[in-house]
């Protein structure tokens, strides 16, 4: 069967950009049954950014696994694990840091663009894609889902492969991105949701802070009173209906004639209701998981072994590949 892997950060809650783009897909491969896959928790890539922050990092950890498990990933289908119990992702970064020139790291886009942005000059955030690489080649990944940003990241994650491949023989074949499409979801201010934008909806916020968010949301700047002609198209509030009010073509009409019948207001306020009860049983599954870290410990710990199983034999055919002394 052939493999596909992927991997998550834990830096913070899971927003609902997040679920569409990623979350959700990964749950439709595990259930399609075209592949084995592997979901993991990239806690030494979050270090790049929470490395004075280590104690908040197993919370996040907690909340991620919560949040794979509520979406619907399971731990009978899937191997879902994480990353630092697999200590050969480490191993694997280090050999390959002996055979990769600097020049492909420093020419990586998201290097340049976030070493500026955030500050970062570590060793290690140079070598993050060279971590990624690791990830994937390790389980000798066929396919890997992720978002756009992230193809420059696969894109090394070949050449890594062929390196290696053209100076120890043919062992690690090159795994291939698998792009979901999905619409773009808009935060409360009507650019794309991101967390670097404090814009997003949480699957975990509570009635009453998706109520002040929803609030708070960008609309049609052309709408100002009620009576005002409407543009759906270009509304944000509206981008989000469409996603999650199946009845959202009711009031498009009353919305761009400007019936008084219709305003922003009324419009927020029924999206509020859609989002709280889309995610009311995302929620309370969330509340469940995560009132039981010792079942979490363990869903984790047995997805690990797992993992270190497959990444194992991996690294016992590197190692012979490449000659290494072993005693
Ligand atoms: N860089 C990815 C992101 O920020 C996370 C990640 C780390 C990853 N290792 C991976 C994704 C391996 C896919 C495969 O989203």
């Amino acid at each position: 069967m052939k493999v596909l892997l992927s991997g998550v950060q834990p830096t913070g809650s899971l927003h609902l950009g997040n679920y569409e783009g990623a979350l959700k897909n990964f749950v439709h491969l595990q259930n399609s049954g075209e592949y084995d896959c592997y979901y993991f928790i990239a806690d030494w890539h979050a270090l790049t950014v929470l490395n004075d922050n280590t104690e908040q990092l197993r919370n996040n950890i907690y909340e991620l696994i919560a949040d794979f498990l509520s979406a619907g990933l399971s731990p009978d289908k899937s191997v879902l694990f994480l990353q630092s119990s697999v200590k050969e992702h480490a191993e694997l970064h280090l050999l390959f840091s002996m055979i990769i020139p600097k020049s492909w790291l420093e020419r990586v886009p998201s290097y340049k663009e976030k070493a500026s942005e955030l500050g970062l000059d570590s060793y290690g955030f140079l070598g993050y894609p060279l971590l990624q690489s690791a990830d994937i080649l390790i389980y000798r990944a066929d396919a890997v889902p992720v978002g756009k940003d992230q193809c420059p990241h696969i894109e090394l994650t070949r050449e890594v492969a062929r390196r290696f491949n053209s100076l120890y023989g043919s062992v690690i074949p090159e795994p291939k991105e698998l792009l979901t499409q999905f619409p773009l979801l808009p935060g409360t201010d009507g650019k794309k949701m991101s967390k670097s934008y404090d814009n997003i909806i949480c699957m975990k916020d509570e009635p009453d802070v998706v109520q002040a968010k929803v609030r708070t949301m960008f609309t049609d700047p052309l709408k100002i009173h009620r009576d005002d002609p409407g543009h759906p198209e270009t509304c944000p509030v509206y981008a989000l209906h469409s996603i999650y009010n199946p009845d959202h073509k009711i009031f498009v009409e009353d919305c761009k004639s400007g019936s008084k019948e219709w305003g922003c207001v009324k419009c927020k306020k029924l999206l509020s209701e859609k989002l709280i009860e889309h995610f009311a049983e995302y929620r309370e599954k969330r509340r469940i998981y995560l009132s039981d870290k010792a079942q979490l410990d363990n869903i984790l710990k047995i997805g690990s072994e797992k993992a270190r199983d497959r990444a194992g034999k991996t690294m016992r055919m590197i190692r012979k590949a490449m000659k290494l002394f072993e005693i």
